[in-house]
């Protein structure tokens, strides 16, 4: 396997993407018959203008952790609770990819860097830290480059990462998104079966207005919600543990009770987590022991029962 420079790793890759080639295939299929099966099946296809779902290979479950915000919680949520799914049943692998292509930041909260091999099949092999292997845009481009994109760019990197990586065999791929609900969100919901999103709000009103619409958005891209996390609910002084309700104590298991979604469970605000994320040491691995972990092995405990409740 041979290391990627880092811009020119996706040039190659898109290069000599199978996908890229997908058109041309259907060119050499000219002249042969399809048979009527086949046939049958692409006009379903065409009829329904949807593209067609492929699981990722090797992966088992895919959940989505998802707002309609930036800035809530997303990506410190997704690493906790990827790392949370493997501290409650480490026979479980569990892989992480971070779909927020234009603010990678799942290679500072996982304290990863440098840019990922490719297989004799020229499939990026992800970067590993605390059992978790990884993948993200922050692997494939300068850290301090701007991810200033257009669209159809953004679509071609994202291609890349849900099809070209070489996940080897995975229990659950945890999906760290962008803000929003565009067309990333779109694209992963319509291109992969997705098991179900977890949204992630605080209790202000107004983050609870964008998690309501993500919540809307993966209904009527039929993505089973698994869910409301409530991220920065309470703080807690590191000092005399007292507790403040700083945003209101309620706000999100009253908007999943609107929502008729289930609560997934609360994440404090607090010190440890913001201090140990920035230093890429997320609180289920370096404070195993702390109230803050806990929430979030217990989220983890949450998001796995819906993943059952929704599989059956
Ligand atoms: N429960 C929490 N307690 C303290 N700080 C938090 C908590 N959740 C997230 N943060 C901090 O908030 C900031 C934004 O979090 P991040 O996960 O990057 O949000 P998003 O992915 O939604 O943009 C980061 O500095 C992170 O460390
Ligand atoms: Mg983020």
């Amino acid at each position: 396997m041979a290391p990627l420079g880092p811009l020119s790793s996706l040039l190659l890759l898109h290069a000599r993407s199978p996908l890229r080639h997908a058109g041309c295939c259907c060119s050499s299929l000219r002249g042969k018959s399809t048979g009527p099966d086949l046939q049958e099946r692409q006009r379903q296809h065409m009829a329904r203008g949807l593209p067609k779902q492929k699981p990722i290979s090797g992966v088992k479950q895919v959940v989505v952790v998802a707002s309609g915000k930036g800035g809530v919680g997303k990506s410190t949520t997704a690493v906790n609770l990827a790392l949370g799914l493997m501290a409650n049943n480490p026979s479980k692998s569990v892989g992480l990819l971070d779909a927020d292509i234009h603010g990678p930041s799942i290679p500072k909260l996982m304290n990863l860097k440098g840019n990922p091999d490719l297989t004799e099949t020229n499939r990026m092999v992800p970067l590993t830290n605390y059992g978790i292997p990884c993948m993200s845009m922050g692997f494939l481009v300068d850290e301090e480059a701007p991810i200033v994109w257009r669209g159809l760019m953004v679509m071609s990197a994202l291609e890349k990462l849900l099809r070209q990586v070489d996940w080897g065999t995975l229990d659950y791929l945890v999906v760290d998104m962008p803000p929003g609900t565009g067309d990333v969100q779109l694209s992963i919901s319509q291109n992969i079966p997705v098991t179900g999103a977890v949204i992630v709000s605080t209790p202000q009103d107004i983050a609870l207005l964008d998690a309501r619409r993500g919540a809307e958005m993966f209904r009527k891209v039929n993505v089973p919600v698994l869910g409301l996390v409530q991220n920065m609910s309470v703080f807690q002084c590191p000092n005399c543990q007292h507790q403040t309700h700083i945003f209101g104590s309620d706000g999100a298991r009253k908007l999943a009770d609107t929502l008729g979604v289930h609560f997934l469970g609360d994440i404090p605000l607090h010190l440890n987590i913001r201090e140990m994320s920035d230093r890429g040491q997320p609180v289920v691995i370096s404070s195993p022991d702390s109230p803050e972990a806990e929430a979030y092995r217990k989220l983890a405990a949450a998001v796995l029962l819906r993943i059952q409740e929704v599989s059956v």
